[in-house]
């Protein structure tokens, strides 16, 4: 049961199917190009959509806007340094943007940045620097069906044997990410923390924890993991804190607004970051950020500790997965934080890997009810050096639910159509590229349907639609 009230909405509008056939076409068949105004439920992400609180809204009409020492930045940096305990603050513009400094900072051609799951941005940083990335993800991670509850712990045994093979110097720092956003919002429990950071110490690397999807991998962690079961969310925060030496965030996700931030008691490296600051991101007091952000910010990582302001998410998550699971559809499980994660591997097994499943799947669920969802798999790789194609491990559709947005019946008309799209996934074909960015291709590219089945498709929903109104 959500534990908040609806005061503010956003009137929503349902393009017809002609409208979303044209659209997903000039769209190029990538749902990053479709416009707001053409989408009924737009489920691409949490990153900035999620619904802020009356708190959140009040503490923006204070904000102190100044290019340096801002009291809204002391508010915001007093608040992480209570919550993460933790003694340097540094803003950024985003997540993407505290990549871009650790990378700079951290990285040297050559090294290794062993994880316990890449996320898109964050290896492309790595990557531009020379380094590379090497996943040690737990063994059931990439098992879509599975019923682990920390799919997103990090294969410990393997980063001790990756640390004494390649020795301390090759690595240039160890990356857990909460909420394992690209296996399907999946978490990691606080012993498999200890056990990384102990590992961590005893070779002299640095711990570099990804923020951004903490509050639903601080849920799960309360609801799953027996030691902790007693525990407030504010303990557990400072448990993960004391486990870690660089904590990175979205602000997008994380709090609920827009921006990010680097927290760190690590002051070499605190210089460092600083040093580079004013040059990438903004003076040291706002770093990219609004001052009204920052204020809703604030507040946003203070509600993170209520366990009321963060259930919602993973409840409405879960009811979806088990919804789609009870009608036969295959979704990942468990149900994880962030969306709910369609397996287009599985519902759309006819069509290879080279012709991006989970890509089409997005552009045939837009088609079939107007809802965007976000491709997660082969098309958001990057090429191999010599142009073959890079087979992603899993072919996800996520589809997000922002934190406190949608309604239940929202999320009931998701189902189905998902359903109905599912007992007509033979109608759906694959996708190839008509033009193709080298870099986050999926951001910008575009592609084309093999055949003409996005017509057969809306055609049959046609059929199916006057037949129902009968
Ligand atoms: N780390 C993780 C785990 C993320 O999920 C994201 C963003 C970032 C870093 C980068 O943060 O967008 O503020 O620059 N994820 C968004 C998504 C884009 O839709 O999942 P950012």
């Amino acid at each position: 049961m959500e534990m908040h009230k609806t005061k503010i909405l956003q009137k929503l509008r349902f393009p017809s199917l002609q409208e979303r056939l044209e659209a997903i076409e000039s769209a190029g068949y990538n749902t990053f190009l479709l416009k707001n105004s053409q989408i009924f439920l737009d489920m691409l992400t949490d990153s900035g959509t999620n619904a802020m609180s009356d708190q959140q809204l009040a503490a923006m009409m204070v904000a102190d806007d100044s290019y340096a020492g801002s009291e809204t930045f002391t508010r915001l940096e007093q608040v992480c340094q209570r919550i993460f305990r933790m003694e340097h603050f540094i803003p950024a513009h985003q997540g993407r943007a505290c990549e871009h400094l650790l990378a700079l900072l951290l990285v040297k051609p050559g090294q290794l940045v062993p994880m316990n799951y890449h996320f898109t941005t964050t290896k492309a940083h790595i990557v531009r620097m020379g380094g590379e990335v090497v996943e040690l993800p737990h063994a059931e991670a990439l098992d879509p069906e599975s019923s682990c509850p920390f799919k997103g712990n990090m294969d410990v045994a393997a980063l001790r044997r990756l640390l004494e093979e390649h020795g301390p110097e090759k690595v240039a720092f160890v990356r857990m990410e909460a909420g394992t956003n690209l296996i399907g919002g999946q978490p990691f429990s606080l012993a498999n923390l200890e056990a990384v950071y102990r590992v961590c110490r005893e070779f002299g690397v640095l711990l570099v924890l990804d923020a951004s999807l903490l509050a639903d991998n601080l849920y799960f962690i309360k609801v799953r993991e027996d030691a902790c079961r007693d525990m407030t969310l504010a303990e557990i925060v400072a448990g993960i804190s004391r486990n870690c030496d660089v904590i990175y965030f979205s602000a997008r996700k994380l709090g609920c607004a827009r921006g990010g931030g680097i927290v760190t008691s690590n002051h070499e490296l605190a210089a460092g970051l600083k040093e580079l600051l004013p040059l990438f991101e903004g003076f040291l007091t706002y770093g990219g950020m609004s001052v009204r952000e920052m204020e809703a910010l604030a507040v946003g990582l203070e509600e993170t500790l209520d366990e009321d302001m963060v259930s919602q998410g993973p409840l409405f998550i879960a009811y979806m997965v088990e919804e789609l699971k009870k009608a036969g559809v295959p979704v990942v499980t468990p149900a994880g934080g962030l969306g709910c994660h369609l397996d287009a591997r599985r519902f759309l097994d006819h069509i290879p890997q080279t012709q991006y499943p989970a890509g089409a799947l997005a552009a045939a669920l837009y088609i079939v009810s107007g809802i965007r969802g976000m491709e997660r798999g082969t098309l958001s790789e990057q090429r191999n050096p010599d142009g073959s194609e890079r087979l992603a491990d899993m072919e996800l559709l996520r589809l997000a639910l922002p934190r406190r947005v949608f309604t239940l019946s929202q999320v009931k008309y998701a189902v189905d159509r998902i359903v109905w799209l599912h007992q007509n996934r033979h109608l759906v074909g694959g996708l190839e590229f008509v033009e193709e960015p080298q870099t986050l291709r999926f951001f910008l590219g575009r592609l084309a349907p093999m055949g003409d089945w996005p017509a057969r498709l809306a055609r049959a929903l046609e059929e199916n639609l006057a037949y129902s109104t009968l």
